[in-house]
């Protein structure tokens, strides 16, 4: 989540040891890379998204990346390929045009088409993701110094990950959930738009919001840890048109903000 990176060293291992297909959500990870790596090239599939809030942006729609024949096909018919549409897509694969026979009309057509204009707005991102992910880096990097470290906590990046990060997360283990929504009532007033993201109910991102799952399954008792980590966990999105100026604001009224909570704190105590 977030173009936050597990050690994939480790995820291959396991995969290959109890042979799990790995599909890479990247809807966050263009940019990201592991050992160098464009993320998205360590399982069988990737998928991301296009929607607004992401590096490649066309408003809406996202795209399936795969090494299987299979797969592609399947997703191909399923987006609305039907009668000679698959044609219209570039097909490498010796055994096409039998893999093709046993699709037709055996798949439902969703329509889910992308249309030539979101295609033509995304054609020409491709070519500047890199040139975003630095501005990305940078932006980071000065909030990232900007911010009192003692008093709030930042996961830790993975050596082997060059981040796009695109939003910032951060810990605020040493305050309490009161504490926690006080900030961000504060800085939300002040035209900071950060989400502590365990305190929201409808927080899309939580798994104990997540009312399609049996409630067997989101007990907290069951996840501690991630109860824990979750529910201190700041979500703030750094948006690409951010002036230099703007997030050097961005941090004085974030760390002001942290100044008014200890002061709270020290006049209760
Ligand atoms: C990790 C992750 N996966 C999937 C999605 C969903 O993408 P979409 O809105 O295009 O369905 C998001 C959206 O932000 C995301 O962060």
């Amino acid at each position: 989540m977030r173009g936050a990176v597990p050690d994939m060293d480790k995820v291959i291992e396991i995969c290959e040891k109890y042979n799990v297909t790995i599909i890479e959500d990247c809807a966050h990870a263009l940019g990201v890379k592991w050992r160098g790596t464009q993320m998205g090239h360590f399982g069988q599939s990737m998928v991301t998204s296009f929607q607004s809030h992401k590096m490649v942006d066309a408003g809406e729609g996202g795209m399936l990346a795969t090494n299987n024949i299979d797969v592609y096909l399947k997703a191909a018919f399923l987006s609305g390929c039907y009668e000679a549409n698959i044609r219209k897509h570039i097909i490498d694969h010796p055994e096409k045009e039998e893999k093709i026979k046993d699709c037709l009309n055996k798949i439902p057509p969703y329509n889910l088409r992308m249309s030539n204009l979101s295609a033509g707005l995304l054609f020409r991102q491709f070519g500047i993701v890199e040139k975003k992910a630095e501005r990305h880096r940078k932006l980071y990097k000065m909030i990232w110094d900007g911010l009192d470290k003692d008093r709030i906590s930042f996961p830790q990046v993975n050596e082997h990950t060059t981040p796009c990060l695109d939003s910032m997360q951060f810990g605020m283990y040493k305050y309490s959930i009161e504490e926690r929504r006080a900030y961000q009532k504060d800085m939300n007033s002040q035209g900071v738009p950060i989400n502590v993201i365990g305190l929201a109910a409808e927080n899309a991102r939580v798994f104990f919001n997540w009312k399609f799952i049996d409630p067997e399954m989101r007990k907290l008792e069951d996840f501690p840890n991630t109860h824990r980590l979750i529910e201190g966990m700041v979500d703030v999105r750094i948006p690409y048109s951010l002036t230099e100026e703007e997030t050097l604001d961005l941090c004085k009224r974030m760390n002001d903000g942290l100044d008014r909570l200890d002061a709270a704190r020290a006049a209760k105590n």
